[in-house]
């Protein structure tokens, strides 16, 4: 029995119940202080107080500062082998989500520019790789059986698997926020990865692989996964409140830390199937090939309660040739709905995950369309362990 992972386990009940207490609470404070959205997929365009996630994010730090004497103390009593390092991994750890918590806070209230959304995290991410090349500094990778004729075993890819790294985090912390917009997406999305996560470590520690590195993962991610369960009770259909970037920074930059900092980095990835998905397909509106409007969540019918692809128009003849190429691929692949008019002018959806989900089934109630999202979401993460267990064994196993 390990006490250190138990009494985590304990605090993680405490911080789920202070949460799921205190949350109405900062709700009407946050209503009071005018910190409201307009939920766009209801008739009366119900406001909703925003960045909850702020609280939960705070709760979470507590719950952690509460923890970080625990495996100490056990290691002083001679119960636990908690090391100096691990001691220096918690705290950057903490100190990085920190950051972004902040940074998010100020999105919420601020409506930051992407560029800041860029930048931010990555050097909020620069402690963290500080105490990885302190403690660790390993950037081999593991070759696949079939290239090892000519690569060998491993190769070592130096300071680009830094780079990969920094570019996790600020790939993490975005991903989440841009498969968004219908109520409970953005904290359902989080506690299928974190549960996802913690099955992973959980089999590794039986298998018996870095322990102390999965140990580690598990002793973050047991409270954001409580706290994110909390959240999920008030912002699931329909919604009483929303989770703001607030939520969405907290929760990337929490897994983006365990991925690191637990040595799965590669792994972590797997359990991002959807929203490299969402990623890859917003390309075009991402980087303006394409026009992207400020909001491109789902368009919601009064008339039958349901929600419709939300759309974009352009000229034909004046996007670019990325723009132009992007749109021909998507079309050969039916990946967008696409009407011309005579004089040139295209309508097309917009290029999210949500949409082309809107785009294959039709009009879908909003509930329903939360619960697919979640299900393609359970799914990845199947695809994940069998990519992870028996695939990567085949590839490479001697
Ligand atoms: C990202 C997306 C944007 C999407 C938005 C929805 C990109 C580039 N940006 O922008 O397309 O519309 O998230 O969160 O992909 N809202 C709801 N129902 C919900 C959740 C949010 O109506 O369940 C609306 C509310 O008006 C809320 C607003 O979305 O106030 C929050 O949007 P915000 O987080 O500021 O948008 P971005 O993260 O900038
Ligand atoms: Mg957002």
């Amino acid at each position: 029995m390990d006490l250190s992972l138990a009494t985590n386990f304990i605090i993680s009940v405490g911080a789920y119940i202070t949460s799921v207490r205190i949350i109405p609470t900062f709700r009407e404070k946050l209503i009071k202080s005018n910190l409201i959205g307009h939920d766009l997929c209801k008739k009366d365009k119900t406001k909703v107080p925003e960045s909850l996630g702020v609280v939960t994010a705070c709760v979470f730090l507590v719950a952690m500062f509460f923890f970080i004497p625990v495996p100490f103390s056990f290691f002083l009593n001679g119960k636990d082998d908690f090391s100096q390092e691990e001691f220096v991994e918690l705290i950057v750890a903490l100190l990085s989500i920190c950051c972004m918590i902040l940074l998010g806070f100020a999105d919420d209230v601020l409506d930051l520019r992407w560029r800041h959304k860029v930048l931010l995290p990555t050097i909020a991410t620069l402690p963290l790789l500080m105490v990885y090349y302190v403690n660790y500094n390993s950037t081999t990778i593991l070759v696949p059986k079939f290239a090892r004729s000519f690569l060998g075993l491993t190769v070592d890819i130096g300071v680009l698997y830094y780079v990969y790294m920094g570019m996790l985090a600020v790939f993490c912390t975005n991903a989440i926020n841009i498969l968004a917009g219908i109520n409970g997406l953005e904290v359902g999305q989080a506690i299928i990865i974190a549960a996802s996560i913690i099955v992973f470590n959980f089999t590794e520690l039986i298998l018996g692989n870095q322990v102390k590195a999965h140990r580690f993962s598990l002793y973050l991610i047991s409270p954001f996964l409580a706290t994110s369960l909390a959240l999920w009770k008030y912002n699931k259909y329909p919604a009483k409140i929303f989770v703001g970037d607030t939520f969405c920074y907290f929760a990337g930059m929490t897994f983006a830390v365990v991925g690191i900092l637990g040595h799965f980095s590669k792994t972590l990835l797997l359990f991002f199937i959807p929203q490299i998905i969402n990623f890859l397909y917003s390309v075009p509106q991402l980087f303006h090939f394409i026009p992207c409007p400020r909001h491109r969540l789902p368009q919601y019918d009064s008339k039958t309660d349901l929600l419709h692809t939300s759309t974009t128009t352009f000229q034909k003849d004046k996007i670019g040739r990325f723009g132009f190429l992007f749109v021909t691929l998507f079309r050969k692949l039916k990946f967008i709905s696409w009407t011309e008019k005579p004089d040139g002018t295209v309508i097309t959806n917009n290029f999210t995950l949500i949409n082309l989900v809107l785009v294959i089934f039709g009009p879908v109630h909003e509930s329903i369309v939360t619960h697919m999202l979640l299900g393609i979401q359970v799914a990845s993460t199947l695809i994940a362990f069998i990519i992870r267990y028996p695939l990567a064994s085949y590839f490479y196993n001697k």
